[in-house]
């Protein structure tokens, strides 16, 4: 059986929270240090202009969320996003971070964004394998651009482009409207 993937509400952010937190408190697949509580990720999730959030729900339960976020702030990087995916443990190599994530990419080329961005703390096999088998190429190492739990990590970018070739005269990306 596969997930179901629908756009994220608001209503969401709790059990979103709950996915992420572990790979916060107990991995350095997230950089964060300090688990971000639902109130936080509802603040995430509102973040304008706003670009989209899916979860993956099993028997009425939320078990994983993919969200595209601004790759950088200044004017001209307006057409790049950053795309990020996490499942609860049990939920892994069933197919769902492909799901979640061919229903994000096309949700990013409808709006208008040309490029999709991912940062990896390396290693992650998982991860890299799921970039790499939707077509993400790497772009580069940051080494030792983390330091967690004692120890320095690297960090690799993965790029996709979402228009090939880019358009000479972009329209702007539009806002992502729930559902
Ligand atoms: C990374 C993650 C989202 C992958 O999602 P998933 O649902 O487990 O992956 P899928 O079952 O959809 O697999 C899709 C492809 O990813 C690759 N892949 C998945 N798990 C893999 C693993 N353990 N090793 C190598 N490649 C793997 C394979 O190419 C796979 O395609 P295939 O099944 O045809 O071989 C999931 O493992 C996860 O939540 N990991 C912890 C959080 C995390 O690392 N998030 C990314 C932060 S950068």
């Amino acid at each position: 059986m596969t997930a179901r993937i629908r756009p994220a509400t608001g209503a969401d952010a709790a059990a979103i929270a709950a996915v992420y937190r572990p790979y916060v408190t107990d991995s350095v697949i997230s950089f964060e240090t300090e688990p971000p509580d639902a109130a936080e990720m509802a603040r995430r999730m509102a973040a304008r202009p706003a670009k989209p959030w899916l979860v993956a729900e099993r028997d009425q339960a939320v078990v994983g969320y993919a969200y595209a976020s601004a790759h950088r702030e200044r004017a001209a990087y307006r057409w790049a996003a950053d795309v990020s995916v996490y499942l609860a443990a049990a939920e892994r190599s069933r197919g769902t971070g492909r799901a979640l994530y061919a229903q994000l990419f096309e949700l990013l080329k409808d709006l208008g964004y040309v490029a999709a961005y991912a940062g990896i703390a390396l290693p992650n096999p998982a991860s890299v394998g799921l970039h790499e088998s939707m077509g993400f190429g790497l772009v580069g190492v940051y080494r030792g651009v983390g330091h967690k739990f004692g120890r320095w990590h690297d960090v690799g970018w993965w790029q996709l482009a979402l228009a090939d070739p880019r358009p000479d005269d972009p329209a702007e990306p539009r806002p992502w409207k729930e559902g």
